[in-house]
């Protein structure tokens, strides 16, 4: 016999889902990916090194990461016909309406888009986070009038985007710098896209599909659209001095402060509090200092002001001042997310698919019940 289904709005205290990818404790402000910690890994690992634990549940030896690094490159190209599409898109499209759209174009290239082996789930995970870097530096190019650039698998994936974006290599401290934000954003517990990818997944549609809906749903500014918001927040301050009657006027008319407060933190956002260092290291390096303050301004205004209710700054906050420093736009910030997440998503499809059971929970019908149908020319 099933329990009485309970109504959890927002499924706040719902666990829906099994994992073995990541660990929250939102109390102490951990996050573990399969056991390590978030700021070893950020200290110590790469990208692509944190790719292959989120896939395999453990850290690879030395042959194992080459593999995957070489089958990573080997898929950073795109079809002609997706090259094609870049060019198409309207310049004035915001970066994640194409980015949904051009991800999901690449299913229909792909011979292996409904094998739901895990096999052909493997291939299509690597080439879903191989190829989504190309177009997102590519579709900046476009939108700017640039030449296209094709990626270089000589490169590493941070390095490689970078190379694409700005048409140079990236210095490696730039490099470094954007691969561990990548790092910091590849998995976190079942968040809301990724609970939306595992429901896809688990109808057994396709990975396309699944990883489509994922940024759909991280596009929001609940989600992954906050460091965008953050960026645009930080340019309206504009100064110093503005800071405080800023962000105590919408404090008082309660609106939300972007890059602050978590559904699960109620502690310090681990993630933040290593982009906070990061962030201060890479707007020095750029002569973004005055970002760095002005966010550090904020946040003891925040913590004077709302810490009691166990808010504080949040991945996004931090990520604003990292990105803007590294020289990507604001509207991309989401993208780099969506760049990162995708390693989560699939290990998270992966790992539904292996264990599955459709997900469909219920709704409370809160409607009228028994109503007499009344023909259109009597209403
Ligand atoms: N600024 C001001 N007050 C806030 C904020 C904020 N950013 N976040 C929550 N609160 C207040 C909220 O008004 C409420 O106060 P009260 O109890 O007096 O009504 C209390 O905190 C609890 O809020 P909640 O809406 O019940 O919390 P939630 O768990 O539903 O929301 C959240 C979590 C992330 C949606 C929310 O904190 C928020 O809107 N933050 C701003 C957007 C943001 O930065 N999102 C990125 C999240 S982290 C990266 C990611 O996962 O994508």
């Amino acid at each position: 016999m099933t329990a009485a289904p309970v109504f959890d709005k927002g499924l706040a205290n719902t666990i829906a889902a099994e994992t073995q990818a990541s660990f929250i404790d939102g109390a102490k402000g951990v996050l573990e990916y399969v056991g390590y910690d978030i700021d070893s890994l950020a200290r110590n690992s790469t990208f692509e090194e944190t790719v292959f634990l989120l896939w395999n549940r453990r850290l690879p030896n030395a042959a194992e990461l080459a593999t995957l690094a070489a089958e990573l490159r080997a898929e950073y190209d795109l079809p002609e016909a997706v090259w094609q599409m870049i060019r198409d898109t309207p310049r004035t499209a915001h970066p994640m309406h194409m980015l949904r759209t051009l991800v999901s174009s690449l299913g229909m290239f792909d011979r292996e888009a409904d094998d739901n082996s895990p096999e052909a789930n493997w291939r299509k995970s690597v080439r879903l986070l191989a190829k989504t870097p190309t177009i997102v530096a590519n579709f900046d190019r476009h939108r700017k009038g640039k030449p296209l650039v094709r990626p270089d698998a000589t490169m590493d994936m941070a390095t490689n985007f970078l190379n694409m974006l700005n048409g140079a290599r990236p210095t490696v401290a730039v490099a470094k710098a954007l691969d561990v934000c990548l790092i910091l954003h590849a998995d976190h517990g079942l968040n809301a896209s990724t609970f939306a990818a595992r429901v896809t997944i688990s109808t057994l549609s396709d990975m396309y599909s699944a990883i489509t809906t994922a940024i759909g749903t991280l596009k929001g500014p609940l989600h992954g659209g906050a460091n965008e918001e953050v960026m645009h927040m930080l340019n309206e301050i504009g100064t110093m001095d503005n800071v405080e009657p800023y962000i105590k006027e919408r404090l008082a008319r309660k609106d939300r402060i972007m890059g602050f407060g978590h559904r699960v933190y109620k502690a310090y956002d681990p993630r933040a509090g290593y982009l906070k260092t990061f962030a201060k290291q890479i707007a020095t390096d750029t002569g973004n200092q005055g970002l760095y303050e002005m966010s550090t301004k904020i946040e003891d205004i925040m913590k004077a002001e709302v810490a009691a209710k166990g808010i504080y700054p949040n991945v996004d906050f931090f990520s604003a001042t990292t990105y803007h420093s590294i020289g990507i736009d604001l509207d991309i910030f989401t993208c780099m997310f969506a760049i990162s997440r995708i390693s989560g998503w699939t290990a998270h499809c992966m790992e539904q698919l292996a264990a599955n059971r459709l997900i469909r929970p219920m709704a409370e019908y809160t409607g009228p019940h028994g109503l007499s149908y009344v023909v259109m020319s009597a209403r």
